[in-house]
């Protein structure tokens, strides 16, 4: 409509204005996917967010997802200014795996290598070893157990037992979640398998185990968009954030795209396949944030020179 047609072309000035460039994940609503496509953003799963915003010449980065994802940035880039359409969006995993708790698990454990996902504070990954994606966990897993080493991981408990089910690593595993795929449930997607019996089920591994059971492709969204074009299914059931249908529809145009079943009646779940923090992403917030420099993100200096280290290694690997 006009008004967001009018929005989109202010952020376009705006951007240019301030030296700035887009980056938003594929759980944001779908116009600002559009938009950071339009204005020579990125559009892309966790790990290409990281890598997009450290290697971008601007010197703002605008980041639409979570917190997680603009303190990574910051922790890449410290001379970059990094601001988010709102600070208050967060996530599930982080707020479950306060740096205090978690600093003395892995006190009880030294002898362990600390792998902990994305989805995590900055305080957290200057904890770690290791910081992974679900793009690139099994891999750095696998490295890891090939070298021998024994691992904590935190805080995804779902992410965690598939990668030591499919590494068989020896892995002790914090007990997070997310609140959106925690929410899949296994009877349902059955059930809908059975009413669409062509259909591939693509699941992003944060779900609980009884869907990741049922999954043909269990992986990141990247993984998963990418599945819509190899497969040749004509449906797929999809279970993760229903942001991602935007990219898969333009990767699979002619395929039937279908949300799995979130708590029974879908009227009882929290979040039914949407995050509440990335919706907090809209288009006037971006231009608030870029026009009064608000909702900037700023992390600790003294956090980053430990907490580059983990985030650094991530992005050699999976070069
Ligand atoms: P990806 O790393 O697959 O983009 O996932 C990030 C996330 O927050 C999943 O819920
Ligand atoms: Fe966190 Fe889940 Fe939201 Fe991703 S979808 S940001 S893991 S709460």
């Amino acid at each position: 409509d006009a008004e967001t047609a009018d929005y989109k072309a202010r952020i376009a000035e705006a951007l240019q204005r301030h030296n700035a460039v887009l980056v938003a994940h594929y759980y944001t609503d779908p116009v600002l996917q559009a938009l950071a496509e339009e204005t020579g953003g990125c559009v892309s799963d966790s790990l290409e967010m990281a890598r997009f915003g450290k290697e971008h010449p601007a010197t703002t980065l605008v980041v639409a997802g979570v917190r997680f994802m603009g303190e990574t940035a910051k922790i890449l880039s410290p001379e970059k200014r990094i601001l988010m359409p709102t600070l208050e969006a967060t996530c599930s995993l982080d707020l479950g795996c306060p740096i205090d708790e978690f600093s003395a698990f892995c006190d009880q454990h030294p002898e362990r290598t600390v792998v902990v996902y994305a989805n995590t504070s900055a305080a957290v990954k200057a904890r770690a070893d290791w910081v992974v994606t679900s793009s690139c966990a099994l891999d750095i897993v696998n490295h890891l157990m090939d070298r021998g080493e024994k691992i904590l991981w935190a805080p995804d408990q779902h992410l965690g037992d598939y990668i030591q089910r499919q590494t068989g690593a020896d892995m002790l595993l914090w007990q997070g979640s997310c609140i959106v795929h925690e929410e899949f449930k296994a009877k349902a997607l059955l059930d809908l398998k059975k009413v669409w019996p062509e259909a591939a089920i693509l699941v992003h591994p944060e779900s609980p185990a009884s869907v990741v059971e049922l999954a043909d492709v269990v992986g990141s969204t990247s993984q998963l968009i990418n599945a819509t074009r190899t497969l040749p299914n004509p449906v797929f059931i999809v279970a993760t954030d229903r942001g991602i249908f935007y990219k898969m529809q333009q990767a699979a145009p002619d395929r039937r795209l279908i949300e799995a079943p979130t708590a029974g009646d879908g009227a009882t779940c929290r979040s039914c396949a949407n995050c509440p923090w990335m919706a907090m992403n809209t288009l006037p917030r971006v231009l608030q944030s870029l026009e009064q420099g608000s909702d900037e993100i700023l992390v600790d200096p003294q956090l980053i020179p430990r907490a580059v280290l983990p985030l650094q290694r991530m992005l050699d690997f999976t070069r």
